[in-house]
């Protein structure tokens, strides 16, 4: 004879105390706080290692003649895209890296220059 499967198992009950829900709400609020924390101080590995680099503006311009000048112009001064001159005053840093390595912008590219390569870029923009 088959041995009889059970077909309704008893469900473990979770153990649902107050206290318990307490200490979970804590939990989940801390979580939400560290994350909120870390958005607003705009963590972000590759700029931050971008910034702590010391930039070439005459290999930045290598760059920049080599990947933008078809659309912000030879001098910079705006073609398909716009002026860049006085950029470094306008934007903050980190909001210029996120524009070249971002490609939220298009028709703007999305490029993927090294740290060194950005750091370079970045000190170049600060000429103009
Ligand atoms: C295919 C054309 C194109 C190329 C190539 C390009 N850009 Fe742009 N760029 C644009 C356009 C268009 C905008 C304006 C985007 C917008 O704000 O909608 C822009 C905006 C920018 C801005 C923001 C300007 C501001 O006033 O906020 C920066 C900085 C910039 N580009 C840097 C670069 C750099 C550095 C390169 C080369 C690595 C590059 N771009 C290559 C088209 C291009």
């Amino acid at each position: 004879m088959a041995p009889v499967i059970e077909k309704n198992p008893t469900v473990a009950k979770v153990n649902a105390s107050p206290t318990g829900m307490w200490i979970m709400a804590g939990i989940i609020s801390l979580v939400i706080l560290a994350v909120a924390l870390f958005s607003f101080m705009n963590f972000d590995p590759y700029v931050n290692q971008v910034l702590a680099l010391k930039g070439d503006a005459d290999r930045g311009r290598a760059i920049f003649q080599a990947n933008c000048v078809v659309c912000h112009g030879i001098q910079a001064d705006g073609y398909i895209g716009p002026s860049l001159w006085g950029v470094s005053q306008r934007r903050s840093q980190s909001h210029i890296i996120h524009q070249v390595v971002s490609g939220q912008t298009p028709p703007m590219p999305q490029f993927e220059p090294n740290p060194q390569e950005m750091a370079d870029l970045l000190d170049y923009l600060k000429t103009l």
